[in-house]
């Protein structure tokens, strides 16, 4: 049985690196970023590799209709998607009044809006199938406030919270819905949040394991999935019983470039 995957994100990082996990188990693909270029290429790399078919689609997710506009043309070329993995998403540093609120409003759109838009289009064909998986990436960030990335880390809570509630939606079908927390990561994050200099990242994972992990727990159907074992007790069992005075102290000193 055919297994086509749309990625988002699939240009770089994470998502370029599950786009290759799909491809080597022999799913068909379809790519989705702003940069073309680096689309074709990882396009021409999996169909060499592994002989499965790729559609590249250049969008900027950040666009209100861009939803719509991918799910018009998976429709219009007959592609059945199976599998949608939303990974495209970044950050950004700066107190909050003091940051574009354009660059803030892009990024809800891209790390929320859109992937429940993408949600909302392609789980009516699997529910009606009773067949797929969604994999959410969210972020370890969605476990608590994040002065200094308040917005993205209010972006991933959401992501998680409405992974959970559709998984629970969904639970007497076949479709799973996984969501993906990864602490720091390796990949071009760092660069388009402006978060250089700060030391969450001098431990960063590589984007290969983290993928790894993410896509196993998918095919496991797995609720809310960690890649980091120690990450996972502090953020279930400990924060939670912090003072929020504390917590949200803690965290402001995680993004703060100058302590
Ligand atoms: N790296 C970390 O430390 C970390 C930790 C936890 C969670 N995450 C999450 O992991 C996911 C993947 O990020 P990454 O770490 O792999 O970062 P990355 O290397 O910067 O990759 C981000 C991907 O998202 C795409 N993207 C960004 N804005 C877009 C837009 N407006 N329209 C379409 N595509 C867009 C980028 O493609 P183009 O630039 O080509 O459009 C790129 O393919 C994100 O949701 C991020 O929040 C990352």
């Amino acid at each position: 049985m055919t297994n086509t995957a749309l990625v988002t994100g699939a240009s770089n990082g994470i998502g370029l690196e599950l786009a290759r996990i799909h491809a080597e188990k022999g799913g068909d693909l379809v790519l989705v970023a702003r940069s073309q270029d680096k689309l074709e290429a990882l396009a021409t790399e999996l169909r060499r590799k592994h002989k499965v078919n790729v559609t590249v689609m250049a969008e900027d997710l950040s666009q209100p209709d861009s939803a719509e506009r991918i799910f018009a043309q998976t429709e219009r070329l007959n592609l059945q998607i199976d599998t949608l993995i939303n990974n495209a998403g970044f950050g950004g540093h700066g107190k909050f009044h003091q940051r574009k609120l354009a660059a803030d409003q892009a990024m809800m759109q891209v790390n929320m809006v859109t992937l429940a838009n993408l949600t909302h289009l392609y789980l009516q064909g699997m529910v009606q199938r009773n067949r797929g998986q969604i994999l959410n990436i969210s972020s370890t960030a969605s476990f608590m406030p994040g002065p200094l990335q308040a917005v993205y880390y209010a972006t991933k809570s959401f992501v998680t919270s409405f992974s959970q509630a559709i998984a629970e939606e969904l639970r007497d079908t076949e479709v799973s819905v996984t969501a993906l927390c990864p602490g720091a990561v390796a990949t071009g994050f760092v660069e388009a949040g402006d978060l250089h200099g700060l030391d969450v990242f001098d431990n960063a994972k590589s984007p290969r394991s983290v993928a790894e992990c993410g896509y196993k727990a998918m095919e496991k159907s797995e609720l809310v999935a960690f890649n980091e074992t120690g990450l996972k007790i502090m953020l279930t069992w400990i924060t939670p019983l912090l003072p929020r005075k504390t917590l949200l102290k803690m965290s402001y000193k995680l993004m703060d470039k100058t302590a």
